[in-house]
């Protein structure tokens, strides 16, 4: 049976943009109330003054998650205001793209302490009183580049590699508990990625874009439908479960050859 979120409150990471505010009009249309998470506060503001008028209540925390202290800020200052967190959507990140012995490293740290650090920081914060409650849910985005070695995409694909396991093995720690972990690993999404990212769109990526409201759909529904993992869209679940059947070496080939500006 499907859980259902009707009442509930839902934290999504990355509000101010792309999939994250996708994730915020779906779960909203579900009947969650939400707390809205980013740095940027005037797109969450309108996005909050917007769902509202439908009865959702939205909260608006803007935060740099890539800072350890206010992550545990937003924490505490969620606990203070009796502020409950059913639903942790970690879907704040963002990849840089390039040769990796060319990146400048401020980036790459950054990247780094959003993607995982941040991730796992929130997921902890959160959990617990989950399970205290016997109810919860975490929803994690990674990536179809956590299924490869990713040249140009290094280190990013490596931190969705790690999203992708630790949600696996979160989830299996938890069976049983009255709270699920979910792993959603979308393709090439039209958002602001690739902008932020640095990379021109490849042939293969206009190819299989997606949009992003069908794209949190499908990981929303993954999700109360109790699912562990999820690599959205049809191609994409092809080509990230076909790279099982080869080499790493080869994978990296393949996945270098699709990426290439
Ligand atoms: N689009 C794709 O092709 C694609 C494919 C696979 C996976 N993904 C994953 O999907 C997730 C969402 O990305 P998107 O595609 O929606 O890209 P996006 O439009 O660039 O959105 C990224 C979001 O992350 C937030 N963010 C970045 N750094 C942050 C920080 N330090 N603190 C708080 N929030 C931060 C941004 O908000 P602020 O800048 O306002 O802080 C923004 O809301 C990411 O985890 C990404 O890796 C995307």
């Amino acid at each position: 049976m499907k859980a259902s979120l009707s009442g509930r409150t839902a934290l999504v990471t990355g509000a101010s943009s792309g999939l994250g505010v996708a994730f915020a009009h779906d779960l909203a249309a579900r009947g969650c109330h939400l707390v809205l998470v980013a740095r940027s506060e005037a797109p969450m503001q309108q996005l909050a003054n917007q769902l509202r008028t439908g009865g959702t209540i939205v909260h608006v925390r803007p935060t740099d998650l890539s800072d350890a202290s206010a992550r545990e800020a937003l924490a505490n200052g969620l606990a203070g205001d009796g502020i409950v967190v059913d639903v942790l959507i970690n879907n704040a990140g963002f990849g840089v793209f390039g040769a990796f012995a060319d990146t400048d490293w401020s980036r790459l740290d950054a990247m780094l302490a959003v993607d995982v650090v941040a991730l796992t920081h929130l997921t902890r914060l959160f959990v617990t009183g989950m399970r205290q409650r016997r109810f919860g849910h975490v929803l994690q985005i990674a990536s179809t580049g956590a299924f490869q070695p990713t040249p140009s995409y290094a280190a990013y694909a490596a931190a969705k590699s790690y999203v992708l396991e630790f949600s696996y093995a979160l989830d299996a720690e938890l069976r049983g508990s009255g709270v699920r972990c979910t792993v959603a690993s979308p393709g090439v999404t039209a958002t602001r990625f690739l902008e932020v990212s640095g990379q021109r769109a490849t042939w293969y990526q206009r190819l299989t874009r997606m949009q992003a409201p069908g794209v949190a759909r499908s990981a929303v529904q993954a999700m109360l439908a109790g699912r562990t993992g999820i690599v959205t869209g049809v191609v994409n679940a092809l080509m990230a479960h076909s790279t099982r059947l080869m080499p790493r070496r080869g994978s990296a080939w393949v996945a270098s050859w699709l990426m290439r500006n």
